[in-house]
């Protein structure tokens, strides 16, 4: 009596162990770990940031432009404006189209801050998004030809929130 019990409670684990590895492989299969997840993910830790940034930054209506223009332009032309234009074009969990993902088609928390999706799944650790920013973080849209709303150091603090 009491070895069949053991031997049950034996078993029991071995089911429960093996369907966690289970469920664990199965999920290491389809990480989302790396993704950009657009700015509406981090409304409900960072009100204020998402507020501000929402109210007065224009990078929140970039994608209109581009939107309205379109029709107008080759497909390798409308790549070149979603790099810039848009949130994580062409990486992972990034913009697709207007269509397929509208949360993603302007500028968000993303371009400055690198992709959210590792940082909102750990419950928002800092060491798993980008804190301290750089002018190399804006560079890469704000370059030399267009340097209109561009200018110094102070600027790092511009069009954020
Ligand atoms: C290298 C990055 C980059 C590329 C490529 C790019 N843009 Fe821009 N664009 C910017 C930046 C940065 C600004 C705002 C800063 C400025 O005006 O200096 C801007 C501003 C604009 C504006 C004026 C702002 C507004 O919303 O009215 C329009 C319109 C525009 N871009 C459309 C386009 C279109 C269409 C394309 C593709 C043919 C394109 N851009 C490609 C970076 C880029
Ligand atoms: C144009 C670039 C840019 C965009 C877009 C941007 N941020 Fe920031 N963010 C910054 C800069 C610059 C800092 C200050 C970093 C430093 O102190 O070096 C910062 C700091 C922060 C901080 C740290 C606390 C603070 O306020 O200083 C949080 C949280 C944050 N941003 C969240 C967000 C969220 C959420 C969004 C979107 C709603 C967003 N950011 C969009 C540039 C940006
Ligand atoms: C589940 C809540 C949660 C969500 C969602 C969330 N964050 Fe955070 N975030 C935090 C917490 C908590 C901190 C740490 C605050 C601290 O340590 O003072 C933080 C810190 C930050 C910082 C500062 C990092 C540093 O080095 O100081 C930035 C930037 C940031 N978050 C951006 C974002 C962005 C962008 C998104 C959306 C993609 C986002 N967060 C979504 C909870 C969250
Ligand atoms: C992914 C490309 C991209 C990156 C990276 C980027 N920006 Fe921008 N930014 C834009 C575009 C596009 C606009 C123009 C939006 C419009 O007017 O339609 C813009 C607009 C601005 C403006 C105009 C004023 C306003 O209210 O928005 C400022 C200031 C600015 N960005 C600062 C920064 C700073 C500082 C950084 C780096 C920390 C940065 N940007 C990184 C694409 C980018």
């Amino acid at each position: 009596m009491l070895k069949k019990a053991v031997w049950y409670k034996g078993s029991l684990i071995l089911v429960v162990a093996a369907f966690v590895v289970t469920v664990g492989l199965a999920s290491v299969g389809r990480t989302n770990s790396g993704q950009y997840v657009g700015s509406d993910a981090c409304a409900e830790c960072h009100e204020e940031e998402y507020g501000n940034f929402k109210k007065y930054a224009k990078k929140t209506h970039s994608g209109e432009a581009v939107k309205i223009m379109a029709t107008d332009l080759t497909q390798e032309e409308l790549a070149e404006c979603y790099a810039c234009h848009m949130t994580g074009y062409g990486q992972p969990g990034g913009f697709v189209s207007f269509e397929k993902t509208p949360g993603l088609a302007d500028c968000g928390c993303e371009v400055c801050h690198g992709p959210g999706y590792d940082h909102i799944e750990s419950g928002g650790d800092s060491d798993l998004i980008k804190g301290k920013l750089s002018m190399e973080d804006c560079t890469s849209c704000h370059n030399p030809e267009r340097i209109d709303a561009f200018d110094f150091k102070p600027l790092l603090y511009g069009g954020a929130h």
